[in-house]
């Protein structure tokens, strides 16, 4: 078996960040992955997930894609591409078949009918699906049931969730990337590729909340008992305290994002009331002290206008405060100072910042948090393409639940979403 390399494609909207992952086989024939190279560069013609102009963002694409071609020597064909935006929602849904054969034996084409019955139940108008996520089926009233095949009975139900988002928006992103001449393995909704990459199957199975915290946006994705549970996109990211730190300050966006980056903290009480700054260093104008305590309390109340709306999230499917494994905070955001004191004071639950773990051998650079939302693209299509070379019985259980069993089962339907792209 020939090595393959893995791309994932993060289009964030201040940088678009790019990792390359090599699949490669053990004499066993065991696929194993190594994270072989990232790259980043600007980001121009993306706003808060969606494309803001589509020149521009096929050029920044065709630009990262090229530094990565450099790098690897060798052309990238196709990439697992992340999309974000406040425009994707998760909606639950249900799809019921008969069982096909006469005597009962459930197969892996009557999930695939079930799980394809859900979509065409859910069918939201003008949005296109992006993931059909297995929650649990109940075979002939009996739920509960992860893994049905092999099972005895005449109906089979699967609950679903379905994660879709604007068709116009969808079609912009895929046609940016096409025309760059690179292919769409998948794409993915980016909170669940951070959420890949940052918690481990222990964590998804008793409940977590992970938090990928960007410039424009905060991807938040709740797992529990190795299932999504909820998910969404909030209209807030770290380049909201940049232009409270400008407004505040009276100075100008660069100048306020390099004070945050250099002496930002979230925890104002932290911090020294007689330690002061000069705009002057930090590229201002003209010279102008200014009390950094003051700064941090900017800081602080917007960033803790953000976990209470992370709280609301969490309200809304009652875990406030309930879940075990806590919340991981991701994405450039989350390296703030002071933000997992503040989010730990908000939300009442564990916090801690997370960036990609995993066995296979990674550049230090792939720990960076902000380049969670990469790596995790490329564990997803690892996950994705290990399936397809595996020679595991299609029903032997996946450690990530329902999203890889969906993707052993499902090869022929991954073709059907494939032909609702432009
Ligand atoms: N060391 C740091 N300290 C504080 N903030 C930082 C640091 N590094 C990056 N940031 C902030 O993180 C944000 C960028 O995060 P990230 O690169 O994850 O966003 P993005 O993926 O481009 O955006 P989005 O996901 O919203 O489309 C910026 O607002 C930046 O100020
Ligand atoms: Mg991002």
């Amino acid at each position: 078996m020939k090595d393959r390399l893995i791309v994932g494609l993060d289009l964030g909207s201040s940088t678009l960040r790019l990792a390359i992952g090599q699949m490669s086989f053990t004499t066993e024939k065991k696929p194993l992955l190594n994270v072989i190279g990232l790259v980043e560069s600007p980001s121009q013609g993306f706003s808060k997930g969606c494309v803001s102009s589509l020149e521009d963002a096929v050029s920044s694409i065709s630009a990262i894609l090229e530094s990565a071609e450099r790098l690897v020597g060798a052309p990238i064909q196709e990439a697992y591409v992340g999309i974000g935006g406040t425009h994707i929602s998760v909606q639950e849904a249900k799809g019921v078949i008969g069982v096909s054969r006469t005597d009962g034996d459930i197969r892996p084409d009557d999930v695939a009918r079930a799980l394809e019955s859900a979509r065409a139940f859910a069918n939201p108008a003008n949005q296109e699906i992006l993931h059909v996520l297995p929650c649990d089926f109940c075979v002939d009233g009996q739920c509960g049931i992860k893994d049905p095949i092999g099972m005895q009975g005449i109906r089979l139900e699967a609950h679903v969730n379905i994660v879709h988002g604007l068709s116009s928006h969808v079609r912009n992103i895929t046609k940016a990337v096409f025309r760059t001449g690179v292919d769409i393995s998948e794409l993915v909704y980016s909170p669940l590729a951070a959420m890949e990459a940052v918690t481990q199957p222990r964590q998804r199975e008793l409940g977590v909340c992970v938090l990928s915290i960007g410039a424009s946006t905060t991807g938040l994705c709740v797992y529990e008992e190795g299932e999504l549970l909820h998910a969404a996109t909030l209209p807030i990211g770290a380049d909201h305290i940049t232009s409270d730190v400008a407004i505040g300050l009276r100075v100008a966006l660069d100048v306020a994002e390099n004070i945050k980056v250099a002496h930002g903290n979230t925890v104002s009480i932290e911090v020294n009331d007689r330690d002061r700054i000069d705009v002057l260093d930090f590229g201002g104008d003209q010279s102008e002290i200014v009390s950094l305590q003051y700064v941090s309390e900017i800081i602080e109340a917007r960033v803790e206008e953000l976990f209470e709306m992370v709280e609301g999230e969490l309200k809304k499917i009652d875990r406030a405060g309930m879940l075990p494994a806590g919340v991981v905070l991701t994405g450039g955001g989350s390296k703030l100072p002071g933000m997992v004191e503040v989010a730990k004071r908000v939300l009442q639950l564990p916090c801690a910042v997370g960036s990609a773990t995993a066995q296979s051998s990674m550049p230090e650079l792939a720990h960076d948090p902000s380049y969670s939302t990469a790596v995790g693209l490329v564990l997803w299509g690892f996950e994705s393409e290990k399936q397809m070379h595996s020679i595991r019985r299609p029903w032997s259980s996946g450690a990530d639940g329902g999203r890889t069993m969906f993707s052993k089962i499902t090869g022929p339907l991954k073709k059907v979403f494939k032909s609702f792209m432009p």
